[in-house]
C-alpha cells in the first residue's frame, strides 16, 4: 500500500523534538525514514540529497535551525543568536541555487531576533518552523487549484525532475497542479523525463505518480523531442529553484532544453512555484549554479559507464529565459509575460 504511505506521510516532519525525513536516496527501492537531532546531520542530509527539492530544503533548513535552538546551551539571547548564526551558515552552505533555503533560514532568524528570552526564542523558533511546514502544503494546494484550470481533460503533460510531494513537505508544486487537475475530474496523463544524472524523474516522479494512481509514462531525457514532434505532449509543467524579477527560471539541469523544444513545437511551458522561490534582488549572473561530482555522470549506480580520468561538466541547474515561459503558477494566481511587471504586481 505504498500509495497510502505517500499520501499520509510527509517528506520532512518535526516529531518528538527531532526531524524525520524520507531518505530519498533509497527510493524507489526502499521507503526508509531517517531521524535527526543535530542540525549538522540536517546539513548533511541536504548536501547528499536525502532531502531535495527547493521547498523541502527550505523547510528542512528551518527545522535545522529549530534543532540548533533546542540543543543550544546558551544562557543569554546574544549567545543563542550567535549559535543560530553559526548553524545558519552551515545549513546555507549546503546547496547554493535554491533560494528557498536562504528564505527558510532568514524567516527563522527574524523570529529569533524578535524574542526576548532564551526560552521564548527556542519556543518561537520551533513553532515557526512547524508552521512553515504546514503552510507549505496549503500553498501547494492553492497553487494546484490555480494551475489545474490551464489543462484540459485528456491532456498529456510532460514534467522534468521531481516537483512533487517529495520535493515539498507534501502535495507538490508542478505535480500538485497535476494532482489538483485530476482531483477536479480531469483525466490528465503524465510523461516524466528520467532526469539524468541523479534520476529524480524515474526514481521519484514516476514512483510518486504511479502510487498515486496517476497515469505516467517514463521517457529517457533524449526522447523529449521525439514525443513532442509526434504530438504526444499537450503541455509542460516544471518546478523552480529560483525565479528572478526578470522572469528567468533556475531549475533542474535540462529544463532549458525541454522549454526550447516546447517552444519549437508550440507547446505551452508552465512553471509552478511558491512566492518563496522568487528572488527579486539577484541578476542571472549573481546566482551560483551548483556543480556536482563527476561520478554522477561517469557511472550509473555502482557501474562505471565512462573511461577513468575523463573530464566532466556536471551542473545541477540551468536557466530558462522568460521568452520560453507561457506562465508561472503561484499560490496567488498565474502570472504571464511581461514578467518584470507581473512579478512586481504579485508582490
Ligand atoms: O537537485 P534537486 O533534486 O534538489 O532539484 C530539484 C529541482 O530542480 C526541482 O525541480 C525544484 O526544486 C522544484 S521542486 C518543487
Amino acid at each position: 500500500m505504498q500509495f497510502e504511505i505517500i499520501m499520509t506521510l510527509r517528506t520532512v516532519e518535526w516529531k518528538n523534538d527531532s526531524v524525520v525525513m524520507i531518505d530519498q536516496t533509497k527510493l524507489p527501492n526502499e521507503l526508509v525514514f531517517v531521524q535527526y537531532t543535530d542540525y549538522n546531520d540536517i546539513a548533511n542530509a541536504i548536501r547528499t540529497l536525502v532531502v531535495r527539492g527547493a521547498p523541502a530544503i527550505g523547510v528542512s533548513g528551518a527545522f535545522g535551525l529549530a534543532l540548533a535552538a533546542l540543543h543550544s546551551s546558551s544562557e543569554t539571547k546574544e549567545d543563542l543568536l550567535s549559535d543560530l548564526e553559526k548553524a545558519k551558515k552551515t545549513l546555507f552552505e549546503t546547496r547554493p541555487t535554491a533560494v528557498n533555503l536562504s528564505w527558510g533560514l532568514e524567516k527563522i532568524m527574524e523570529i529569533a531576533r524578535q524574542g526576548k528570552t532564551v526560552f521564548e526564542i527556542k519556543d518561537a523558533v520551533i513553532a515557526k518552523a512547524k508552521q512553515m511546514a504546514e503552510e507549505d502544503i496549503n500553498i501547494n494546494k492553492k497553487m494546484g487549484k490555480n494551475g489545474a484550470e490551464l489543462f484540459q481533460d485528456n491532456d498529456t503533460i510532460m514534467t522534468h525532475c521531481n516537483a512533487g510531494a517529495l520535493a515539498t513537505v507534501g502535495y507538490g508544486t508542478a505535480l500538485g497542479v497535476i494532482r489538483a487537475a485530476n482531483e477536479s475530474g480531469k483525466n490528465i496523463k503524465v510523461i516524466a523525463t528520467e532526469t539524468r544524472p541523479v534520476q529524480q524523474g524515474s526514481r521519484l516522479t514516476a514512483f510518486e505518480l504511479k502510487h498515486d494512481g496517476i497515469d505516467v509514462s517514463l521517457i529517457p531525457d533524449t526522447a523529449v523531442g521525439y514525443t513532442m514532434v509526434n504530438g504526444l505532449v499537450n503541455g509542460v509543467i516544471v518546478g523552480a529553484d529560483r525565479i528572478l524579477q526578470t522572469g528567468h527560471v533556475f531549475n533542474k539541469i535540462g529544463t532549458y532544453q525541454v522549454a526550447t523544444m516546447a517552444k519549437q513545437h508550440n507547446i505551452p511551458f508552465y512553471v509552478a512555484a511558491p512566492l518563496s522561490t522568487f528572488d527579486l534582488e539577484s541578476r542571472p549572473e549573481d546566482v551560483i549554479i551548483e556543480q556536482r561530482k563527476a561520478s554522477e555522470v561517469t557511472s550509473i549506480g555502482d557501474k562505471k559507464t565512462a573511461p577513468d580520468g575523463i573530464d566532466v561538466i556536471n551542473p545541477a541547474f540551468d536557466i530558462t529565459p522568460p521568452e520560453l515561459i507561457s506562465g508561472v503558477i503561484t499560490e496567488n494566481g498565474v502570472i504571464k509575460s511581461p514578467y518584470e511587471e507581473s512579478i512586481k504586481k504579485l508582490f
